[in-house]
């Protein structure tokens, strides 16, 4: 199915409610009791006794040494996430980074509107995940941004102010995602399966796709009602997210004792914030998993993170790795499937937890002549989109 051109209501950006200084959110924001931040059967944060608990953090200034391998891939075994501290992109890009795209959310609203995205290929500047009628909205507008491959960047869709935006994006973009190159070396290592092979799955490091998605959340009078953005796991390969240098927002789900709960991450200041997104889950047959995200949002300060997706080429169909299932004599979770077809299902229907990567596992187990049939691929993407 084709991805829609139009939003299916007039958008809002939540920037403009937040500003409005109205003392509660509009009831399309409110989500149901059992998602908000505040409940705690099956959804409370996780502490123990002596402190918070806290995702694993590793010093990446040497990516090719085994023990850094080690770390990294016990991290995404274990957690999906990491933060990376050393990772060699200089703290002056991190701010000025920060610093260009702070300014490019206090322009004058007329200014950005110029920018408004479209649900086809969600370029520019946006207020929602997703196109079904009626969703419960989330309270964090957005710009995202197309870097690579280069006949998917839209110089038209890249904000002319602040003026040193553009040059200031493509710089951090390029270093970050050499510093993906190196993180994937160190995933595919710890595999046991040398270090370019991942890179290799994803079609070559000149295949790989870079996305960025620079994230906006306004303070919110209501905060205990809504999230920031709803849980999800992300669709591509590897995130590497810049979080606020002042404010905390995000957590990651994690299982365990009473049905898991989430965890807030503390940012080490400059370090990144590293997890696994579902292509890569699906490439190491679920040795490496993509886990359940969110972001909370708060009445006294507003929030800026800045995500960079690097992920496969996005027209291979990609497939447990075969040398992964023949060490572990597992059969494959996941059918292939393209990045381009897989990506439908979260423009249709928003951030949606773990839905997808989850019922793509239950549809290879369904499917008893094994699962390597591009039919069956093709088939799998049209269910994923229509559901
Ligand atoms: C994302 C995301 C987290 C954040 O953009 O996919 O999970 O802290 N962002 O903004
Ligand atoms: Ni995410």
């Amino acid at each position: 199915m084709e991805s829609s051109a139009v939003w299916p209501e007039p958008v809002v950006r939540v920037q403009s409610l937040s500003e409005s200084g109205a003392p509660t959110i509009p009831d399309r924001y409110v989500k149901p009791e059992s998602e908000r931040p505040t409940t705690e059967v099956g959804g409370g944060a996780i502490t123990t006794s002596g402190g918070s608990i806290s995702i694993p953090v590793v010093d990446v200034s040497s990516p090719q040494d085994p023990s850094t391998a080690r770390l990294v891939a016990a991290a995404c075994r274990d957690w999906g996430f990491f933060q990376a501290v050393n990772h060699g992109v200089s703290r002056d890009l991190l701010r000025r980074a920060r610093a260009a795209w702070r300014g490019f959310f206090r322009l004058p609203m007329a200014a950005k509107q110029r920018y408004a995205n479209a649900p086809d290929t969600y370029q520019g500047y946006g207020s929602r995940l997703g196109v079904d009628p009626g969703a419960v909205l989330d309270w964090g507008d957005y710009f995202f941004l197309h870097v690579r491959p280069p006949h998917l960047l839209d110089p038209l869709k890249w904000p002319h102010l602040p003026p040193d935006l553009r040059e200031t994006t493509e710089e951090y973009s390029r270093e970050v995602a050499s510093l993906c190159g190196r993180l994937l070396g160190a995933m595919s290592a710890g595999l046991g399966c040398g270090e370019s092979r991942l890179q290799e799955a994803f079609g070559g490091a000149e295949g790989a796709g870079v996305c960025v998605r620079v994230n906006y959340y306004p303070r919110c009078p209501q905060p205990d009602l809504t999230l920031g953005l709803s849980s999800h796991s992300d669709p591509g390969g590897m995130t590497v997210l810049l979080a606020d240098d002042r404010v905390r927002g995000l957590q990651v789900r994690r299982h365990g004792a009473g049905g898991g709960g989430w965890v807030t991450v503390d940012p080490v200041p400059d370090a990144f914030i590293v997890n696994v997104g579902d292509q890569i889950q699906v490439l190491t047959n679920a040795a490496y998993r993509s886990v359940e995200h969110r972001v909370t949002v708060s009445a006294a300060d507003e929030r800026l993170s800045l995500a960079l997706f690097y992920n496969p080429r996005s027209d291979l169909p990609l497939a447990p790795m075969p040398e992964l299932l023949l060490a572990a004599a597992r059969p494959p979770l996941y059918r292939p499937m393209t990045f381009d077809q897989y990506r439908l299902y979260i423009r249709r229907r928003g951030p949606r937890g773990k839905a997808q990567v989850d019922s793509l596992a239950t549809a290879a187990a369904d499917d008893d002549d094994g699962c390597t049939s591009a039919a069956a691929a093709t088939t799998a993407a049209a269910d994923a989109a229509a559901t």
